[in-house]
């Protein structure tokens, strides 16, 4: 005999998250997609997005994809009305800060138009909740002592870090202005699995396996706080679930590392000579130290980075030794232009 049971349904929410074709985007969607949610993933696939980062999740029914930019306002406002969208998170970017000294128009372009768009839009359709990603890098630089608090002023140096700086000051401003529930993440330098191999970490992974030299700009001794992405992706999710709006928070995992030394480690574990290693000319502007505190977040949303630092590179050199074919897809004509443009006159 059955027993009468009330079942409470519960609607799924239904989230649009930009740049989910990205580096962190991507791990984030695979991370949390078999939660009871409704993901919108909205994805211009610029040089750095990829469908194939989602390959193994694009079939899932609560899993949807449309091409588009996020400034392109009746694209997107048409998504957040066919679909109800209660939430938006924006991982959408140009994010590298070599390319922003190149040509700093995209960046203007996707990173503050971009999001002022999303915001002017939360604002119209009501959107319950809006996370703003955003970066350790709107700071500025660190001297040899001290870290950055959710308190230190803004202050960024790059283009790429002017264009992220302008939007976090856009969201706080709409929500001071306009009352919308919106809330940033700031996070320190990411790496794992599925990081387009412009960045540090997989380009001179990729560099070393292929006995190409590794270009280390300046003296090598810029350092950077380290952090696996799958740490960023569940700060992101505690922020998303219990943030407070008008509230920045501090993602880090308190792992300094020299530039120089992350080279030598992935030449160590690849088994490859240091005799790769080429000091060239220095970025221009290059920010000497970034240092997180996220000690808010830990406290107020008992949030904390997980991974260990040797045990992650080790499983990130692996899954890149593991994933050469998408390595090598993804470096194509497109990204070997580049490559010449940053590297040729070295
Ligand atoms: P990424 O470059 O790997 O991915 C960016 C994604 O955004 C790509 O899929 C790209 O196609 C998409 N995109 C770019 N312009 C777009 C547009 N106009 N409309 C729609 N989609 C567009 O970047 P990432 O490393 O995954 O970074 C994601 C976010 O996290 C960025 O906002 C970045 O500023 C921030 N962040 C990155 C790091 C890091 O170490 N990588 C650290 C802190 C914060
Ligand atoms: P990057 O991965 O571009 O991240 P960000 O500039 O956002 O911190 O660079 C990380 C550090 O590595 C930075 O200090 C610059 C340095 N770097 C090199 O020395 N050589 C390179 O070829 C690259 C891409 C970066």
């Amino acid at each position: 005999m059955y027993k009468n049971k009330m079942v409470v349904l519960e609607a799924k929410e239904n989230i649009l998250i930009t740049g989910g074709c990205g580096f962190i985007g991507s791990n984030f969607i695979r991370k949390y997609i078999g939660r009871n949610i409704n993901i919108f993933n909205v994805d211009d696939l610029t040089y750095a997005g990829n469908l194939e980062n989602l390959k193994e999740i694009e079939e899932k029914e609560n899993y949807h994809f449309f091409k588009g930019k996020i400034q392109d306002k009746e694209f997107i406002k048409q998504i957040l009305i066919e679909n109800n969208i209660d939430s938006i998170i924006n991982f959408a970017a140009e994010s590298h800060v070599d390319r922003s000294i190149i040509d700093s128009a995209p960046f203007i372009e996707t990173n503050i138009k971009g999001t002022s768009v999303l915001l002017d839009l939360t604002r119209e359709f009501n959107i319950k909740k809006y996370v703003q990603v955003s970066t350790d890098e709107v700071y500025g630089s660190l001297g040899e002592i001290g870290k950055f608090t959710e308190l230190t002023p803004i202050s960024p140096n790059s283009p790429y870090s002017a264009s992220k700086a302008s939007a976090d000051h856009l969201v706080m401003a709409y929500v001071h202005t306009y009352g919308i529930n919106a809330m940033i993440t700031r996070c320190s330098n990411n790496y794992g699995p599925f990081q387009f191999p412009e960045k540090l970490i997989p380009l001179m992974i990729m560099n070393a396996l292929n006995n190409k030299e590794l270009p280390v700009y300046g003296d090598g001794m810029n350092v950077r706080d380290w952090i696996h992405v799958d740490d960023h992706c569940s700060g992101i999710w505690a922020v998303y679930q219990n943030g407070k709006s008008g509230e920045s928070y501090n993602i880090g995992s308190d792992t300094e590392k020299t530039n120089i030394e992350i080279v030598k480690l992935i030449l160590n574990i690849l088994g490859k000579p240091e005799s790769l290693i080429k000091y060239v000319k220095d970025r221009p502007g290059h920010d000497r130290r970034y240092a997180m505190d996220s000690s808010k977040i830990q406290e107020l949303l008992g949030w904390k980075a997980v991974i260990n630092f040797d045990e992650g590179i080790k499983n990130t050199v692996e899954w890149y030794l593991n994933n050469l074919d998408w390595c090598n897809r993804i470096i194509d004509g497109s990204y070997m232009e580049y490559y010449n443009l940053q590297y040729g006159n070295n």
